[in-house]
């Protein structure tokens, strides 16, 4: 495991850029030493549409962290969304030769490679594959076939791809901030390892993550990523929608769905009247607040319909024991918890960074799921032995990253290792 290392996750949303900086002490705790969030241009539903807008919010972002942390950042695990992003289930099977002593870590390259072949068209580009079970004569279950013996592996895998433009457009974007890719991760996998437990990977999950043009979806059941979808709807939809409902501006309807935007009718707070300004700014008018909800919620349950089909269609509906959490900027919507558990009759719960330490207020927001779970994702990484590319210059040591908090079905628990 890497030393005095620094570890940099970057979120590219639709709404914003982050990036967050962490530094991984000797006794393998990692604490945020910077944090750069700028607003996101030419970037939509998760995908580069302007290249150059796009390159010149990435730089804000990182040299804004780059000047919290006191450090140069070379490198960066960065986060893939948008609706191009597909996953299917395969499997590999490979004969292993009868000389060998045991599965070697050839052959498990070889069995992985067999899972891939034919999978990957030309047009697609491979994000991840992972390893969902391996099995070995027949024996299902195992983790790490790492030096046993046997005659037949298999290997089950899950893959994410991308299209070959969104994927080759942030490759360039990368290029032109000048900073490397250390890896590309898909968002919701990233977000996964600050959101969820261990124990509700293995009872059966989803995890939604709502942005402003993304709804990306993660199910995980045994303990491993099954199923992985993107939507391209989001909380700028329901900002669309209040703008033209109430005949005002982007920025205005914006305002007014954070502060007085509710996806239920919930008694008092929905009662009274907001404020708004006419779109040309020079007139004020009076709408109640309810009149918000009547446009908010049919959008808040058309994102929730879809991610219900989205889960009938990955054939594990019936395996989310432990239910569905939601994360992203757009799960503080008050309400919307409710409508999705109507909606996909599961117990559903809010979910968000658990970090403890200086910048703790800053970053255990949903909006900071993706961001700090690259740095989760990535510190999983160095532990498994994947180089780093470039490490940052000139470090101090400082051990103060903590353990995730987390609370789910009312049981708050510390999990110590959970980064
Ligand atoms: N308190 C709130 N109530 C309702 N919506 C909110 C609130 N705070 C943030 N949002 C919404 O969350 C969205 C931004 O979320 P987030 O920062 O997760 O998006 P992003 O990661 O930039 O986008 P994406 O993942 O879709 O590419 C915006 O639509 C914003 O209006
Ligand atoms: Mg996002």
């Amino acid at each position: 495991m890497g030393r005095d290392e620094i570890v940099v996750g970057l979120d590219i949303g639709t709404k914003k850029v982050c990036t967050v900086i962490g530094e991984l002490g000797e006794s393998d705790e990692m604490e945020i030493i910077g944090v750069g969030t700028v607003p996101s241009v030419g970037v939509k539903k998760g995908i580069i549409v302007d290249l150059e807008q796009a390159i010149q919010a990435v730089k804000r972002s990182i040299e804004k962290s780059e000047r919290m942390a006191g450090t140069r950042v070379n490198s960066a695990f960065v986060s893939i969304a948008g609706s191009h992003i597909t996953s299917v289930n395969s499997k590999g099977v490979i004969a292993i030769s009868g000389e060998n002593p045991g599965i070697s870590e050839e052959d498990i390259e070889r069995v992985m490679e067999a899972a891939k072949a034919g999978i990957v068209s030309p047009d697609r580009e491979l994000i991840h594959t992972l390893s969902r079970e391996f099995v070995i004569d027949g024996q299902s279950g195992i983790t790490d076939p790492l030096g046993m013996s046997g005659a037949r592996l298999e290997c089950k895998v899950h893959i994410i791809t991308g299209s070959n433009t969104a994927v080759q457009n942030l490759i360039r974007c990368m290029e032109g901030v000048g900073v490397d890719i250390e890896e590309i991760v898909f968002g919701a996998l990233a977000s996964s390892n600050v959101v969820l437990s261990d124990a509700e990977k293995e009872l059966g999950a989803l995890l939604m993550d709502i942005g402003a043009g993304t709804t990306e979806l993660a199910i995980f059941v045994e303990g491993v990523l099954v199923y992985s979808a993107v939507l391209p709807l989001g909380g700028n939809h329901i900002t669309n929608d209040l703008a033209i409902g109430l005949k005002t501006s982007l920025n205005e309807a914006e305002k007014i769905k954070i502060n007085y935007g509710s996806a239920i009718d919930n008694g008092v707070s929905s009662e009274g009247v907001v404020d708004i300004s006419s779109l040309n700014g020079e007139e004020k008018y009076s709408v109640p607040k309810k009149y918000l909800v009547e446009i908010i919620e049919p959008r808040v349950s058309e994102i929730c319909n879809l991610v219900r089909n989205e889960i009938k269609r990955s054939g594990y509906a019936e395996m989310l024991s432990a239910g569905v959490t939601i994360t992203g900027g757009t799960s503080l919507l008050p309400g919307l918890i409710e409508v999705a558990e109507k909606s996909f009759g599961l117990p559903c719960r809010l979910g968000k960074p658990h970090y403890e330490g200086e910048l703790a207020e800053m970053v255990n927001n949903p909006a900071y799921s993706t961001a700090l779970g690259l740095l989760s994702y990535a510190e999983k990484k160095l532990a498994e032995g994947q180089p780093h590319k470039r490490a940052s210059s000139k470090l101090k040591i400082k051990n103060v990253f903590s353990g995730i908090k987390e609370a789910s079905q009312g049981v708050i628990d510390w999990l110590k290792d959970f980064f």
